[in-house]
């Protein structure tokens, strides 16, 4: 049995993620952190009257060393993040990092920790099946469209622009080429563009009632091709969880992305 805390348990994912660990055979949910400390426990948390009785901690290490987790997920956000991952490494604890937000230095950093430490550490930016091949789908597509933006949409409430997603996209788009006319625009207002991340403009829409979208738009001569994922809920990330968990008991060492554990 191994025994799983979940760093950020009282956000959306975090919640999502314990009614998923919850449910899984062979794995058992022992703690949960939030930033502040709550009064309520678990049960009612997650309004389930079903759910083990579990206090929720503030204290990472203190946590740890009460509770001796073998798995931690993340689902907070960038701030303090490479810290905490940090910590729970030197317990000898395997990561599976959701949270998005982490600098290419901090990700380079993290992956350096996951040699150092002998220990598997998962960092998924995006659980959802759909966007994964979404992102093998616009990577071949850009050998024989070399012009493309992305537009991508969260809710207000994500603490990062741009998207992991849309980054890794962007990355993963080897064909892709820079709009050859950029220079030549005369622009009324700032940032109009969107940000360029090789070669391919990135737009970020921050809206109330939106989960995720992703649309990568390639332009042809007198023709357009669009590919879009759609996140509705948080459910859609949760068989991506549960294979993590599953491939997390072997050695994998440092994963990058849902598509190196399909
Ligand atoms: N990989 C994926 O597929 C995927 C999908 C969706 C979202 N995400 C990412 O997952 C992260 C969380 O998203 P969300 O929508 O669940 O956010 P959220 O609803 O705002 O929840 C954030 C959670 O993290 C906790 N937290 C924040 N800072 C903390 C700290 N220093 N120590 C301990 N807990 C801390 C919060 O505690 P309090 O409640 O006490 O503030 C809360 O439980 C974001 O980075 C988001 O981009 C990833």
């Amino acid at each position: 049995m191994k025994k799983v805390m979940i760093r950020g348990i009282t956000g959306r994912m975090g919640r999502e993620t314990a009614r998923t660990v919850l449910k899984m055979k062979g794995f058992q949910l022992i703690a949960g952190l939030s930033k502040r400390k709550r009064k309520k426990t678990l049960a009612e948390i997650l309004q389930d009257s079903e759910v083990p009785e579990l206090e929720i901690g503030v204290k990472l290490e203190s946590e740890i060393e009460s509770r001796k987790p073998d798995i931690m997920i993340d689902f907070t956000g960038p701030e303090g993040l490479l810290p905490a991952l940090e910590k729970a490494l030197k317990y000898k604890i395997d990561l599976i990092v959701g949270s998005t937000g982490l600098t290419p230095e901090e990700k380079s950093r993290l992956e350096e920790l996951s040699r150092e430490t002998g220990r598997n550490v998962f960092l998924i930016p995006n659980f959802a099946l759909g966007a994964v091949l979404l992102m093998k789908f616009a990577r071949e597509a850009s050998r024989f469209f070399p012009r493309a933006e992305i537009i991508e949409s969260h809710s207000e409430e994500k603490a990062d622009a741009p998207s992991g997603t849309s980054l890794a996209t962007a990355e993963g788009m080897e064909g892709a080429r820079p709009n050859p006319g950029e220079d030549e625009i005369s622009f009324s207002l700032p940032g109009v563009r969107g940000g360029n991340k090789e070669g391919v403009n990135i737009h970020s829409i921050r809206l109330p009632g939106i989960v995720a979208r992703q649309e990568v738009v390639f332009g042809g001569e007198g023709q357009t091709l669009t590919l879009t994922h759609n996140s509705l809920s948080r459910k859609s990330f949760m068989p991506g969880v549960k294979l993590a968990l599953e491939k997390i008991r072997g050695k994998r060492g440092f994963v990058y992305g849902l598509e190196e554990l399909l």
